[in-house]
């Protein structure tokens, strides 16, 4: 095949990018997105702060751009993200209690039933694990609503549309020798024992020097995959680009049957968020494909 889309497509999976609605302008663009991409995620228009800028007033101007930019060139879209520590918008930072558990419910209800019945897959919630060594959850207005607001959320996402995947989305969750990982690997499992809905976890896997790919990655793909979840890889960067390591993550998506698909995080180096010079996606600033985009479509 010669498109990365094509080529995942042989496997009953996907290849996608993040789209950012300001770039839907630049032909070079949206010709490489349109051509190798089959699945969109908006960077940032399906936010929290981008669809509910005041309580209970939604705009979705920025995440229908992006969604009807997706369809219009027969992409499927998941959609980013529901319940989230950060971009909140500024009414929401400081609400605490019972009425921020509330609109986190009333928000969930309003941006998915907007986009009921068009959505693959929705990470309902994002970055909810701390960093570092304790397993624990990330402390936050959300956490400290209660332990309970991750499941009160994935029930509302169920009823609000039930035709999408509901995901787990979350970074650092790679390394299966990490106490990050075995937190959120413990939280989908008692899920999965209690009948809380929840269908996939999206591993952002954003590598850098100080998280690398590490060989156990298809570990963890396996184990979360055995608890009866798909597994995507939902932000894929590579710090410096290596052609080798993507095409790892590439294998060891394609060895475990549940994983469902991979989205890089932007089309070229000049639209990533970790800037340019950090050379981490499969097309370079020019739009030229780098090493590392031959050796992922090789590995597909
Ligand atoms: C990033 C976007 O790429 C930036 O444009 C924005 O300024 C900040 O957010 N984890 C996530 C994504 O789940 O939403 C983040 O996207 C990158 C880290």
């Amino acid at each position: 095949e010669s498109t990365l889309g094509a080529a995942a497509a042989q496997s009953g999976r996907y290849f996608g990018t993040a789209i950012a609605s300001g770039r839907l302008g630049d032909s070079q663009y949206t010709t490489i997105a349109n051509r190798e991409f089959n699945m969109v995620t908006a960077e940032n228009e399906m936010k929290m702060d981008a669809t509910e800028p005041n309580p209970g007033q939604f705009n979705f101007s920025g995440g229908d751009r992006v969604y009807n930019w997706a369809v219009q060139n027969g992409k499927r879209v998941r959609g980013h993200t529901l319940a989230w520590h950060s971009q909140q918008p500024n009414w929401m930072r400081p609400m605490e209690g019972s009425s921020l558990r509330q609109a986190m419910i009333n928000h969930i209800n309003g941006v998915m039933g907007h986009y009921k019945g068009k959505i693959y897959a929705w990470d309902v919630v994002n970055e909810a694990f701390a960093d570092g060594n304790s397993g624990g959850r990330r402390d936050s207005n959300l956490q400290r609503t209660g332990n309970d607001w991750i499941e009160v959320a994935f029930r509302t996402a169920r009823a609000a549309d039930p035709a999408a995947k509901l995901c787990y989305n979350d970074y650092n969750i790679d390394n299966w020798s990490w106490a990050k990982t075995q937190g959120v690997y413990n939280m989908v499992r008692d899920f999965k024992a209690r009948g809380v809905p929840i269908d996939c976890v999206g591993l952002q896997s954003h590598f850098n020097s100080n998280s690398p790919y590490n060989s156990n990655y298809r570990t963890t793909i396996q184990s979360f995959a055995a608890l009866g979840v798909d597994v995507q890889i939902t932000e894929l960067d590579i710090q410096g680009g290596s052609a080798t390591t993507y095409a790892n993550v590439v294998n060891d998506c394609l060895a475990v049957p549940r994983c469902t698909g991979i989205t890089v995080w932007g089309v070229r180096d000049s639209d990533s968020w970790l800037g340019a010079g950090a050379a981490p996606l499969l097309f370079d600033s020019n739009g030229n494909k780098k090493p590392a985009y031959t050796a992922v479509l090789n590995a597909l």
